[in-house]
């Protein structure tokens, strides 16, 4: 294992919101609080959402939606009809020696543990919320250029 930094997390990347309707969500953002859409809809089959951003000040919401009858969204929305906060991502320098420090220290990487292709074109992986007080918490790789 690489040798990882004492604070692994960096920037606060999107704060994850699920929802039924992405088209619904940006009207709501747009009518409430004046945002518009800076990534229009698109989807991601690699992970069974359709995705949109609003970009704020110093982040952005990711608005997703179900895409497909495999959808991880679908559970959630079942539980949540309206939609509802769904995960916070953050961004590390390196998603491979993230991931072997999520599990080193005990952490569930969700699915295979390979990372896979997030909405910014960058590998991400999902740490479990049951070892997160109840947050999923995403990782993705820093994009090339941030800095
Ligand atoms: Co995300």
């Amino acid at each position: 294992m690489s040798q990882l930094p004492p604070l692994l997390l960096g920037r606060l990347n999107h704060v994850g919101i699920a929802c039924p309707s992405i088209d619904d969500a940006v009207a709501m953002y747009g009518r409430l609080f004046g945002a518009t859409v800076s990534t229009p809809a698109f989807d991601l089959p690699a992970q069974g959402v359709r995705v949109a951003f609003i970009d704020v000040a110093n982040s952005q919401l990711e608005l997703i939606e179900p895409l497909g009858a495999d959808s991880p969204i679908h559970g959630f929305l079942k539980k949540n009809p309206n939609g509802g906060q769904h995960h916070v991502c953050f961004e590390v320098k390196d998603i491979i020696a993230a991931r072997d420090a999520m599990r080193a220290r005990g952490a569930t990487v969700l699915g295979t543990g390979e990372p896979r292709m997030g909405a910014h074109g960058v590998p991400v992986i999902f740490v479990h919320p049951r070892d997160t007080g109840g947050v999923l918490i995403e990782l993705m790789q820093e994009p090339d250029g941030h800095h």
